[in-house]
């Protein structure tokens, strides 16, 4: 085990980490066990979640996912994840990053270029601007993007929810589906300095070792697998 990890980072400033993919892509599966690893290396790390992750931004998560937000049409829907981000960015990831924190984000600014605009139809004008409001120039350091096939992303989810009943977006037909995830693979396409596409059609040990191997290149020094520093 190395004693001193050597961490290439900006000092004093967490980095900022997001996970992106359709619907059971085991986004929360790989976030938790991210953390973990990073944590163990003691970089101080936390876990959060768009729409949500603040007190304020959760009320209006349980709104959209009622599927309240699908009544109001595309670009009312997308003023509501844009509030939420809104809040959770100034309450949460800026503050946590400013002291050094290195914060998961299940899902952020790429699930609405996804949802909101390619599937939505919502205008890329509109989407920039709200991301003017809401994000600033705060870009993720990385994204990982999971991909799986529709088939088993489908099979997936339909077995955590067991007898429950599907959310606003899990309720969406195979097409959707689909369509979501060629937007995912274009957006991975269009930004290959920030974006990583990760086979997630494997085993969670297998897929846990890609997202790693990303990270080692990424952040750390070569070699630094079994990292410790005193971040
Ligand atoms: P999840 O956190 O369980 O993945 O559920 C969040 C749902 O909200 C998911 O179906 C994707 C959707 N969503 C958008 O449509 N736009 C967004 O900007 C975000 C953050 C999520």
């Amino acid at each position: 085990m190395m004693a001193e990890a050597a961490v290439k980072r900006t000092p004093g400033r967490g980095r900022f980490i997001t996970f992106e993919g359709g619907e059971g892509s085991g986004k929360s599966t790989h976030i938790k066990i991210l953390a973990e690893r990073l944590n163990a290396a003691k970089l101080r790390t936390i876990v959060t979640r768009e729409p949500g992750g603040s007190p304020g931004a959760e009320i209006i998560r349980h709104l959209v996912l009622s599927g309240m937000g699908k009544l109001l049409g595309p670009d009312a829907e997308t003023l509501l994840f844009a509030a939420a981000r809104d809040d959770h960015v100034r309450t949460v990831i800026k503050p946590a990053l400013n002291q050094g924190i290195w914060v998961l984000c299940d899902r952020f600014s790429d699930s609405t270029r996804a949802y909101q605009g390619s599937l939505g139809k919502v205008e890329p004008a509109v989407l920039n601007a709200m991301e003017r409001v809401t994000i600033g120039d705060l870009k993720p350091d990385l994204t990982i993007i999971l991909d799986v096939p529709v088939e088993v992303a489908m099979q997936r989810t339909a077995k955590r929810r067991g007898t429950g009943a599907p959310d606003r977006f899990e309720a969406e037909d195979l097409k959707f589906h689909q369509d979501l995830r060629d937007a995912y693979r274009q957006i991975a396409a269009a930004e290959p300095q920030r974006c990583v596409l990760i086979d997630a059609n494997a085993d969670a040990n297998t897929v846990a070792a890609r997202i790693w191997a990303v990270l080692r290149d990424r952040f750390f020094t070569a070699g630094a697998d079994n990292m410790a520093t005193s971040a």
